[in-house]
This record gives C-alpha cells, structure tokens and sequence, in this order.
C-alpha cells in the first residue's frame, strides 16, 4: 500500500494521476485538514506535522509514502530524510513532489547537482507560483540554480488561495486571486512572459485551467501531478523491494484529520468524483 499525503486536498490532484498510472495498487489518502493550510506555518510547525502524519501513514503499514505537498517537501523533506527516517523507520521511503519538476526543468537527474553548461543547457525562464512557505524556502530556486544556472526563477507567493481552495470559495472569487498573482509577477518579470510556468502548490492544480487562462499564451504550464507518476514509476521499476503486495488489488482509502462530511463535500468537488473520507484515529 503506497500513501499520500498533503495538507489537505491538494494532494488529490497527484493521487488521481498515481491511480491513472498504478491502477492495480492500492492507496491511502491522508489529508492534515485540521491543520491546512501549511503554506502560513512556520518551518518547525510544518516540520513537526509531516513527521506526525507520515507516521500515521506508516503505522497503516505503507512502506512507501508520497509527500504531495510542495509545502512539507520544499521545507521538511530533506531534513526529516537526512535526521530521522532512517533511525526511527528503517526501510521506509518518502518521495516528494518539487524532485521530478527540477528534472524536467533542468533536464538532467537529480542526483546530478553539478551544472550541466555548454551549448543545449537549459536557460529558460520559469515562474513558480507556489505558498508563502514553499517561496520563502526558496528550494525551487536553489536546486534549479546548482543544476542549471542559466534558467532564471521568479517566485510568486499566492496568500489566501490555499484557503479560498479548500473553504470552496465561489469560482469568480479564486480567479480573480488567480489574475492578481499572475498579473504581480508578470510585472515583476517586466512584462516579459515566462517560457515555463510550475504550478508549485498541489492545490493550484485544481484550478490549473485559472491559471493557463491568466498566462500568456506562450507559456508552457507544466503539469506537476503527471511528472509525479512518472516519476513514481520509474522508482517502483528500480525499487522491487516496493512491488504490491500479493493481496493489493486497486482500493483507495481517504483518510482526514478534519471534519469527514465536509471534507469529503469538497473533496468530490475537486477530484472528479464522489470522495468519501473518514476520521483518521
Ligand atoms: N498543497 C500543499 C502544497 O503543495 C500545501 C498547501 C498549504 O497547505 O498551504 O504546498
């Protein structure tokens, strides 16, 4: 069984694009509702609440967990990697998000810190829209930089969207967020439209289409979810010690820490179709 986990719904938006590419295993959804959103908590805040609800996850028994939130993977994942995993649940694995959107920017693989440079070297443009938290961390900006630092970053924080997502705020009131923070970093960019656009909060993708509608035309979104599964699929193909146990067979659970009905209300609204969480205990 593989989990997920985001602070709330956001996470969905990678789930659904893991069941399209792994529809025989099975899934655990956990959402921190209690708790969302991450992206105004302070470092050490989202630090502890990862570390927490990965756990829970790990107590289901899922030896492999997605972190599927830019928040939680742009400020806690290396540390909890480096300082804790391995010492308190030996074996365990937790992959996160910001990973297979580097690659793809920067084209060379992760583990490849060093510039590539020379003639082909990536040296586009890129806007990061993503949390105050995920922004401030500047982890995006940082492992493009060290692989490819020919391309040039603009981050864009985007406060009260996470929230305006998850409370189900009316369509009219998240575009209108959508166009102020795509209009403030097209300024800050001079007018010029950025080559690559990354929508660095599992959330936003919800309303991707808000945001292609607000971009220029030219601007190529990518889409993070897609980069994820194909990601997840080329470790699963390197790592059978993760292959499904005998038993898995394509179920999905949804797990929250926050008030089930309302959750799953939402939730349904934003993954295509009905959700339906229970209290995680
Ligand atoms: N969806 C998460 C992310 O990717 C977290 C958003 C939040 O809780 O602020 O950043």
């Amino acid at each position: 069984m593989i989990g997920v986990f985001d602070s709330g719904h956001g996470g969905l938006t990678v789930l659904r694009a893991l069941i399209g590419r792994l529809p025989r295993r099975d899934f655990v959804y956990l959402g921190d509702h209690a708790h969302a959103p991450y992206g105004e908590r302070s470092a050490e805040d989202v630090y502890r609440l990862t570390v927490e609800n990965i756990e829970r996850l790990f107590r289901m028994d899922c030896r492999l967990v997605v972190l599927a939130c830019n928040t939680a993977a742009a400020v806690a994942l290396r540390r909890l990697q480096r300082t804790w995993l391995d010492t308190a649940w030996p074996g365990r694995r937790v992959l996160g998000v910001l990973v297979p959107v580097v690659e793809e920017i920067t084209r060379q693989p992760w583990h490849e810190e060093a510039p590539r440079g020379g003639p082909g070297a990536p040296s586009e443009t890129v806007a990061v829209f993503a949390t105050l938290r995920t922004v401030t961390s500047r982890a995006y900006v940082g492992e493009i930089d060290k692989r490819a630092p020919e391309v040039r970053v603009f981050q864009q924080a985007c406060p009260g969207l996470v929230d305006a997502i998850e409370d189900g705020a009316a369509e009219a009131d998240i575009r209108a967020l959508v166009d102020g923070f795509v209009a403030t970093l097209l300024d800050h960019m001079g007018g010029v439209a950025p080559d690559i656009a990354v929508l660095g909060c599992t959330h936003y993708e919800l309303i991707a289409g808000m945001f292609r509608a607000a971009l220029p035309a030219r601007t190529q979104l990518l889409h993070q979810p897609g980069l994820v599964a194909d990601a997840l699929e080329d470790y699963l193909r390197r790592h059978p010690e993760f292959a499904a146990a005998p038993d898995e067979a394509g179920r999905v659970r949804f797990l929250t820490t926050g008030a089930a009905a309302a959750v799953s209300r939402i939730g349904g609204r934003f993954y295509g179709s009905a959700v339906d969480f229970q209290p995680v205990n």
